[in-house]
């Protein structure tokens, strides 16, 4: 275990000036190691970390740059604590990770910055003014696109908090990387070579008959989103390593399979997914850079708060490649 001083040198000998002060505000338990000049707090389990040291408001090295990435793809989620970001500098950092996509609900894009899409269950004029339970349901981003995407960066612009102090809205995520490993030999033969329907509009349509406050889907916005088939294993671009690509929210049915099978298979499939030593929850704190790799985990966002709790939470999505 390091001292806090010592915790606090290694910190600073990596950072440009602000993120000092970061560092020093948000080291508040044990780094295990500085390295490649950020600190990687590991959550227990196999995915989630903190990153700490890394001021997101300024430009970001190259080698700063690679041990983030580097972090990142070890670990699947990562937050940075305590960042003051505007629209600007979150999506030239989303840029470093790749191309952006623009989400098809135009609605709910941030004024002038299309790269931007708003969860949040404010409403202004009597309506949503974002994606008011976007993900409350475990899933992955894009996974009904052709080129599903690689991963999303969530900023916390207002958090609920309960009276106590207790921030709610906790964001759930589970390792389909581990969840595949831990898989019997016998299963990972059955679901080799086997493929899955993804489908946007499908749980969208549910999410409204179950009373979401979510504008209806125009002809237009379901004709640009049909669906697309994937691997229902895929192989992680960066690490090689096999994923479960199924889930409860997005996936309609495994192909190749009479319908009662698919519908048996995905249950048993979800339902393994998901299991506890599987998941990073992450709790948020204003100001948190959160971003998963969607090729790597599913997450579903925890709905036990409602207005006059407010929660503003900003999202970019870095375009991924064919999964195969
Ligand atoms: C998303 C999402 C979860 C949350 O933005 O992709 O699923 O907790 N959000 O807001
Ligand atoms: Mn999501």
């Amino acid at each position: 275990m390091l001292h806090r001083s010592a915790r606090h040198d290694a910190c600073d000998d990596a950072v440009a000036p602000l993120g000092k002060e970061m560092a020093g505000r948000a080291a508040t338990g044990d780094i295990a190691r500085v390295e490649m000049g950020i600190g990687i707090r590991r959550a227990d389990g196999p995915i989630g970390a903190e990153i700490v040291g890394v001021d997101l408001s300024r430009p970001v090295s190259d080698e700063t740059f690679a041990a983030i990435e580097g972090a990142f793809t070890e670990r699947s989620v990562i937050a940075f604590r305590n960042q003051t970001i505007d629209e600007r500098q979150h999506v030239a950092f989303s840029r470093r990770f790749g191309e952006l996509e623009v989400h098809v609900m135009q609605q709910y894009l941030l004024d002038g910055v299309p790269e931007i899409l708003l969860v949040s269950n404010v409403q202004e004029n009597g309506r949503p003014i974002g994606l008011v339970d976007a993900g409350q349901y475990w899933h992955t981003d894009l996974c009904y696109e052709p080129t599903p995407s690689r991963c999303s960066l969530l900023y916390a612009r207002e958090v609920p908090v309960r009276e106590d102090g207790t921030v709610l809205g906790d964001t759930m995520f589970a390792s389909a990387v581990a969840a595949y490993d831990a898989l019997p030999e016998a299963m990972k033969r059955r679901i080799a070579g086997l493929r899955a329907l993804h489908r946007y509009g499908d749980r969208y349509d549910a999410m409204r008959s179950a009373g979401s406050g979510r504008d209806a889907m125009t002809a237009e916005q379901r004709e640009r989103l049909p669906g697309a088939v994937h691997p229902v294993v895929r192989t992680h671009p960066q690490t090689g390593r096999k994923a479960i690509y199924v889930n409860e929210g997005l996936t309609v049915r495994i192909l190749d399979l009479p319908e009662d099978e698919s519908r048996d298979l995905l249950a048993e499939l979800c339902a393994h997914i998901i299991r506890p030593e599987f998941r990073y929850v992450h709790k948020w704190q204003l100001g948190d850079l959160l971003m998963w790799d969607n090729c790597a985990v599913q997450h579903c966002a925890v709905a036990d708060y409602a207005p006059p709790l407010r929660r503003i939470m900003h999202r970019t999505t870095v375009r991924g490649s064919a999964p195969f």
